[in-house]
C-alpha cells in the first residue's frame, strides 16, 4: 500500500552524522536573535522528539499499512539521533551559563504529561502530526531563506547540524499526518487544534525561552535591542501561524511539489 512519502518517491533514511559543539560561538547565526531563537528551540526539542517517538511507538500496533509501519520506524530512528545531538547542544548551553534549561525542561515534562493524560484520544493521536507541522515550517524557512538565518556567518558544526536536522524534519510531516489519518481521524479537528491550541502555545513557549536567552546575554538592555527583537518576531511569527488550513483542503497531499523540490535539491548534499 502506498503512503504519501512513497508516492512522492521520498525515502526516509536515518543519516548518522557527528557534530562537535564545543567551539561554537554564542552567536553562530546572522544575529543574536536568530541564534537564541534556535537555542530556545533546542531546549524544547529533546522532550518533544521523545514525545513524538513515544506516541509513534504506542500507535504502531494499530497500523495495518506495512509501508507506513516502515516509515514510522525510520522516523523514530531519525528522531532518536536528533534528540541525542540536541541534548549535547543543551549541555553546551548550560556550561555557557544558561542554567535555567533543566528547569524549563521540567516544566515541559509536566505539560506533556498533562496533555497525554487528560486530553481526548484523537487529540493525543494528533500530537506527532502537530509537532511535525511546526518543525517542517521552521525547516522550510531555514532551508529556503538561508541568507536571513545564516547571513555571512562562518559555517560551524551548529549551522551544519541545523541544516541537516531541518532537512530530515522535512521527511516527518507526511509520515505523521498519514498516521493520523490512518488512525481514522479527520482533518478539520486537526486544523482547529493547530489554530486554537498548538500555534499560540508554540509561539508563546519559544519566544518566552528566547527572551530568557536574550536577557541573559544582555541583548535586551537598550531600545535598539528591543527594536531588533520585535523585528525578528514580526519576521518569524508567520512560521508559527501559517499552514493550518491546508490539511483540511480537498485533495491535500503532504508532499506538495514545492516541498518535494526543496527536498530534491538538498538530498545529495545531505547524504
Ligand atoms: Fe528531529
Ligand atoms: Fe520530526
Amino acid at each position: 500500500m502506498t503512503t504519501s512519502s512513497s508516492a512522492a518517491n521520498i525515502e526516509i533514511i536515518p543519516r548518522k552524522t557527528e557534530f562537535d559543539f564545543s567551539g561554537v560561538p554564542e552567536r553562530w547565526l546572522v544575529s543574536a536573535e536568530a541564534s537564541h531563537f534556535m537555542h530556545a528551540l533546542s531546549v524544547l526539542v529533546p522532550l518533544t522528539e521523545r514525545l513524538v517517538i513515544t506516541r509513534l511507538r504506542n500507535e504502531t500496533h494499530r497500523v495495518t499499512n506495512l509501508q507506513l509501519k516502515i516509515e514510522i520506524q525510520q522516523v523514530i530512528k531519525q528522531e532518536g539521533i536528533h534528540a541525542r545531538h540536541h541534548r549535547a547542544v543543551n549541555q553546551t548551553l548550560v556550561a555557557h551559563g544558561f542554567t535555567a534549561i533543566p528547569r524549563l525542561e521540567a516544566v515541559q515534562t509536566m505539560a506533556f504529561d498533562l496533555l497525554e493524560r487528560w486530553m481526548p484520544k484523537p487529540f493525543v493521536d494528533s500530537i506527532p502530526a502537530a509537532m511535525e507541522h511546526f518543525t517542517a515550517n521552521i525547516s522550510k524557512s531555514v532551508l529556503t531563506d538561508q541568507t536571513y538565518w545564516f547571513g555571512a556567518q562562518v559555517e560551524t558544526d551548529a549551522s551544519k547540524f541545523l541544516k541537516w536536522h531541518a532537512f530530515e524534519e522535512l521527511e516527518h510531516q507526511a509520515v505523521c499526518f498519514d498516521l493520523y489519518k490512518h488512525l481514522g481521524h479527520k482533518s478539520l479537528p486537526f486544523s482547529l487544534s493547530l489554530i486554537l491550541f498548538w500555534m499560540p502555545i508554540s509561539a508563546l513557549s519559544i519566544y518566552t525561552i528566547q527572551t530568557y536567552f536574550l536577557a541573559k546575554s544582555r541583548k535586551l538592555r537598550s531600545f535598539k535591542h528591543w527594536r531588533n527583537y520585535l523585528k525578528f518576531i514580526r519576521k518569524t511569527s508567520p512560521i508559527f501561524f501559517s499552514g493550518a488550513w491546508k490539511y483540511s483542503k480537498k485533495g491535500y497531499n503532504p508532499w506538495m511539489k514545492g516541498d518535494q523540490n526543496i527536498h530534491q535539491s538538498l538530498k545529495k548534499e545531505m547524504e
